[in-house]
């Protein structure tokens, strides 16, 4: 089965067409701080409104707890979606109730309007399936056909996702199509050598990954929170640094499984350890089978990889004609850490191949370092999404709209 595509449609012209997008964006103080995801959806949007689709646009934002939530509302979104379209959006105060179905009503051919966050309605995100349905067919009223388009919440089976793509005509939006496409080529005979580099905090989120990718990659680097895990694993003390203990047996098999497989683990040598978690911390930079020899001892917490690996993971990924990466390096958002993520950062745009970066955290990172999105092949709106992809895992968004 292959993914149902807009024109499968046909004319939208004079529809109510609903756009399930992923407009999860970060905000401080009611201000977006990476509006990634908005400008990710205008290609669709566009094309809908040149079309003459009246469009309906929804997503989540946040975690909001099945009510209504102030700090969560889509109305700064929607006023960020009219700037970068040029054009009015109008808003409505509730998702499926009479200020939705009036500002759905009011919309003329080509207009746009976002109704407010989908998770303000418990049915949304309920675990029960009928109650998640009886959700979807409220959403369904509004629209005449579904594009799903939020490519960043395919793998969870929600209301707006899942349910209501069976409700109504639906096909893929083009975000989903681009990100499909980019993703196939990391898993289906990717140009070699082929590097994945990932960081961040957990182990425990990336063993998926790692154990789907050990068969099919030439080397995994590894930084971020989680290499601490990989040190305790080499034997190493790793002083007070983020440590995941349950997983050390684990990481030590995935050491083992790479080194039979001919797969090279590169693993820092050297790391960045601060007196405390924060920006303005005393910090040393040591060979990281010296951790606790620094002014701090055993209280000492790594918070970035080491000058020394990140030139050498900027020298492989350079050489390497596919690349993937998920998750900083160190804790970039203090200056005083964020020279591996920047590195790392600068030596994919220099790939004279394919670049991915996925996720959230990773996308915000080379963003903030001041990257643009065109230095890099393709920047994955998902996070979760992009992960399970990779992990190999039905993804409900997707199957829904007949990927197989
Ligand atoms: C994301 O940010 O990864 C997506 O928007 C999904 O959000 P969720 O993890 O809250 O479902």
């Amino acid at each position: 089965m292959t993914l149902r595509t807009l024109d499968t449609l046909g004319s939208l012209e004079g529809k109510r067409v609903i756009v399930r997008c992923d407009l999860n964006v970060p905000l401080r103080d009611g201000v977006i701080t990476d509006d990634g995801r908005v400008r990710a959806s205008l290609p669709t949007l566009n094309a809908l409104i040149n079309a003459g689709a009246r469009v309906v646009v929804c997503s989540h934002l946040g975690r909001p707890d099945g009510a209504p939530d102030p700090q969560y509302s889509l109305e700064p979104v929607a006023q960020r979606l009219s700037e970068l379209l040029g054009a009015p959006v109008a808003f409505a105060r509730d998702t499926v109730g009479e200020s939705a179905q009036d500002a759905v009503a009011s919309l003329e051919d080509g207009g746009v309007v976002v109704i407010e966050n989908l998770r303000f309605n418990a049915g949304e995100t309920a675990k029960d399936d009928a109650t998640r349905a009886a959700f979807a067919a409220e959403l369904a009223s509004l629209g005449d056909v579904l594009v799903s388009d939020g490519f960043g919440v395919v793998h969870r089976k929600q209301a707006s996702v899942y349910e209501l793509a069976e409700l109504l005509p639906s096909a893929a939006g083009l975000l989903i199509e681009t990100e499909l496409d980019v993703l196939d080529r990391l898993t289906e005979k990717p140009e070699r050598p082929y590097a994945v580099v990932l960081g961040g905090s957990k182990v425990s989120d990336k063993l998926g990954v790692i154990s789907h990718l050990l068969p099919r990659v030439d080397r995994i680097l590894v930084g971020g929170g989680m290499l601490f895990t990989f040190l305790k694993a080499q034997g190493h003390d790793v002083a007070s640094s983020l440590l995941e203990e349950d997983q050390v047996e684990t990481v030590r098999g995935y050491i083992a499984e790479a080194a039979e497989r001919g797969v090279e683990f590169v693993l820092p040598t050297d790391v960045v350890v601060a007196a405390a978690f924060s920006a303005d911390a005393a910090h040393e930079t040591v060979s990281a089978d010296a951790i606790e020899s620094t002014a701090f001892g055993a209280s000492g917490i790594g918070l970035d990889i080491g000058p020394e690996t990140a030139a050498r993971f900027a020298e492989v990924i350079r050489g390497s004609k596919t690349v993937f990466w998920n998750g900083p390096m160190g804790v970039f958002e203090f200056p005083a850490f964020a020279a591996g993520t920047k590195t790392v950062a600068q030596a994919l745009t220099e790939v004279d191949g394919l670049s991915v970066v996925g996720g959230g955290d990773s996308a915000a990172a080379v963003r903030q370092l001041g990257f643009t999105d065109d230095q890099f092949g393709h920047i994955s709106t998902g996070g979760g999404a992009s992960l399970e992809f990779l992990e190999g895992k039905k993804l409900p968004g997707l199957e829904v709209l007949g990927w197989a």
